[in-house]
């Protein structure tokens, strides 16, 4: 298939996915910090409604992002990287899989705990899991609140890797991971020149 990722490069389906959640995580989590510090009025619940919401949709996209990266496969590593780099760049990215999964789910049970229901952008309801447990609530809004500060260094290690490799190394780290830029080639020049 087409779409899939070649041996040089990561195809669209695998771009789309990464720059959607990529941006996705910003805004909820800008949300998220935002959120608590609103005055007790409707639009704060409609605020919180909007990040339950954000964060289902990124649970559903991980799940699809997960299932396209085992059927599409991956490029091959660049040549030339230190061994110690690809090995960290491997964990780095297993441990963004793993909190993107993480994130969304113990919001979910801090939600389901605390006894409040849950929609997705005012469309359905999702089913109650759980009846409301204090001492759960506790347990998920301590992972759910340290998960957000691992993911937030992760991130922040992950993105500045990437833009040391564009500017410093010159590579193809971050290219690969752009579309592909429409230079043309020398025979390629437009119509009527
Ligand atoms: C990738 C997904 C998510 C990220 C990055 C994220 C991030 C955050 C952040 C930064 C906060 C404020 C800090 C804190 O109190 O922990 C927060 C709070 C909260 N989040 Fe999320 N969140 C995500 C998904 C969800 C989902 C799916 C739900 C519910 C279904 C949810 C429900 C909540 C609630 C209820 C709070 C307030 C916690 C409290 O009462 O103290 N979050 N989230
Ligand atoms: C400005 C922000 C970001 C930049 C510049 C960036 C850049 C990149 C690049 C260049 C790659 C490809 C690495 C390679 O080919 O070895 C990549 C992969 C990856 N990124 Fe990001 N990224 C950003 C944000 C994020 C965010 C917010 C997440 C998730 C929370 C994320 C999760 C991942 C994962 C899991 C991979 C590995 C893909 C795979 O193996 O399927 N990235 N990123």
């Amino acid at each position: 298939m087409k779409f899939k990722n070649p041996a040089d490069r990561w195809g669209p389906v695998s771009q789309l996915l990464h720059w959607t959640i990529a941006a996705l995580i910003v805004a909820i989590s800008a949300i998220g910090l935002w959120m608590d510090t609103l005055p007790n009025t409707p639009r704060k619940i409609e605020v919180y409604a909007l990040h339950k919401s954000i964060g289902i949709t990124i649970l559903v996209l991980a799940l699809l992002r997960l299932v396209w990266r085992f059927y599409a496969g991956a490029p091959a590593t660049l040549a030339g990287l230190p061994r110690w780099q690809v090995r960290t760049a491997t964990l780095t990215h297993a441990a963004l899989y793993a909190l993107l999964f993480a994130m969304p789910l113990s919001g979910w049970l801090l939600n389901a705990s605390a006894g409040y229901p849950l929609q997705w952008f005012g469309l359905f309801n999702l089913p109650r899991l759980i009846e409301r447990d204090e001492s759960l609530h506790e347990l998920a809004q301590t992972l759910h609140e340290a998960g957000f500060w691992i993911l937030l260094a992760l991130v922040i290690a992950h993105a500045a890797a990437a833009f040391h490799h564009h500017l410093f190394r010159q590579d193809e780290t971050l290219a690969r991971m752009l579309p592909r830029s429409r230079r043309r080639g020398p025979l390629e020049t437009p119509h009527g020149s």
